[in-house]
């Protein structure tokens, strides 16, 4: 008999977190099961630091909210945690005492919140003994195994207005305009937007650029009397030969993601404005598309991920990871989710060893791009 199950969450937040612990709270508020969120994510399982959310005004009203009421942990990897020892940083496997926490509190399913490297440590703690059930989130939308996160719709949104917003200014000044836009190792939201704000030019990470083939799309366009162009750039987009646009390296800590990628539409403008004799200018989207409200379509399917978190808890079908596949509610093994990278401990997202879902040449928002003469750099 399921009586109690907590919530974590981990990693940068995602428009739709609130509605997802909404769903998860009151489907166990319908089937008397307790529910508590632990504060900032695994830091909070750490020191067992948590609220109660069933039957709490607390969890009322969040719906439309961004960010997350119960704090989210960054760069946080329990199984190799950073501990300052004798004035030493050293990092540690600290699981054991989580476990013992949740243990002891008698938490039968711990719903994990979180993108690919969060997932890992859900398996992780699988394999220590605790039921756990993952939730896809992320605005990259990189997931393995699942169709789509919450998260995603909205940041393609907010990627979309801004495109349309700088289409104005981009033809009234005949200027080159560029949106660097998030995702990571994945240009599912470079494509997505580009696609729907109309750009003429999209870099994904998964294609190097081959930066004479831009040009050549400009131009093409001011032969066509069009003197102004719109570009979207992942953050990890990168030339032919070159390589990814860092910004920082945090922490330098190992079993964490270290790396801040940045730089790459300035890059891209700075070029563009050299070889076509138009001005070019570069946005840096950032944080806007990570925060505040959900899009409509994020806040339903936060609602029927989490409903179906908590139904799964219920049917105790443990160590899995809701999804969505050719667009019907379903759920995987955790150890697919998580593929080759089998080692314990190790959760660095977006390496080598990492089960990401990048854009495959096949996708048919590859050819529609195509189709449609969006040049992609190749
Ligand atoms: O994974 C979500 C994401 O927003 C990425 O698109 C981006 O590279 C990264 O997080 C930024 O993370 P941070 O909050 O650590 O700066």
């Amino acid at each position: 008999m399921l009586k109690k199950v907590g919530i974590l969450i981990n990693g940068g937040d995602a428009p739709g977190l609130n509605a997802v612990i909404r769903a998860i709270t009151r489907t166990a508020e319908r089937n008397q099961v307790e529910c508590y969120g632990f504060l900032d994510g695994f830091n909070g399982l750490l020191k067992n630091n948590y609220v109660r959310l069933d039957n709490d005004p607390i969890t009322s009203g969040i719906l439309h909210k961004g960010g997350a009421i119960i704090g989210s942990s960054l760069n946080a990897n329990v199984f190799n945690y950073k501990v300052i020892e004798n004035g030493k940083e050293v990092y540690k496997d600290l699981s054991e005492k989580c476990v013992q926490n949740l243990k002891e509190d008698g938490i039968d399913c711990l719903f994990t919140l979180g993108g690919d490297s969060t997932q890992k440590s859900a398996r992780d703690f699988s394999l220590r003994g605790i039921h756990v059930i993952g939730v896809p989130k992320t605005i990259d939308n990189d997931v393995a195994c699942t169709d789509v996160t919450f998260g995603f719709n909205t940041a393609v949104s907010v990627a979309t207005e801004s495109l349309d917003r700088l289409h104005t200014t981009a033809e009234t000044h005949n200027r080159i305009m560029v949106l660097e836009v998030m995702g990571r190792y994945a240009g599912w939201i470079t494509l997505e937007s580009a696609i729907a704000g109309g750009a003429d030019v999209a870099l994904l990470p998964e294609i190097p650029y081959d930066m004479d083939k831009v040009v050549e799309k400009i131009q093409a366009r001011q032969r066509a009397g069009k003197n102004f162009s719109v570009v979207v750039v992942s953050e990890g987009a990168f030339p032919k030969g070159g390589s990814m646009s860092i910004k920082d390296t945090r922490e330098g800590g190992k079993g964490v993601i270290n790396i801040q990628l940045g730089g790459a539409g300035d890059i891209v403008a700075k070029e563009l404005e050299k070889r076509t004799g138009l001005v070019a200018r570069n946005t840096t989207l950032g944080y806007m598309q990570r925060g505040g409200t959900p899009s409509a379509t994020d806040r339903i399917l936060s609602t029927k991920y989490g409903a179906k978190a908590m139904e799964l808890a219920l049917e105790g079908k443990f160590n899995v990871l809701t999804v969505l596949k050719n667009g019907k509610l379903d759920y995987v093994s955790l150890e697919d989710v998580v593929g080759d990278n089998k080692e314990i401990g190790a959760v660095e997202g977006g390496t080598e060893d990492s089960n990401m879902k990048t854009v495959k040449m096949d996708d048919d928002l590859i050819k529609t791009a195509r189709d449609i003469g969006i040049c992609l750099g190749d």
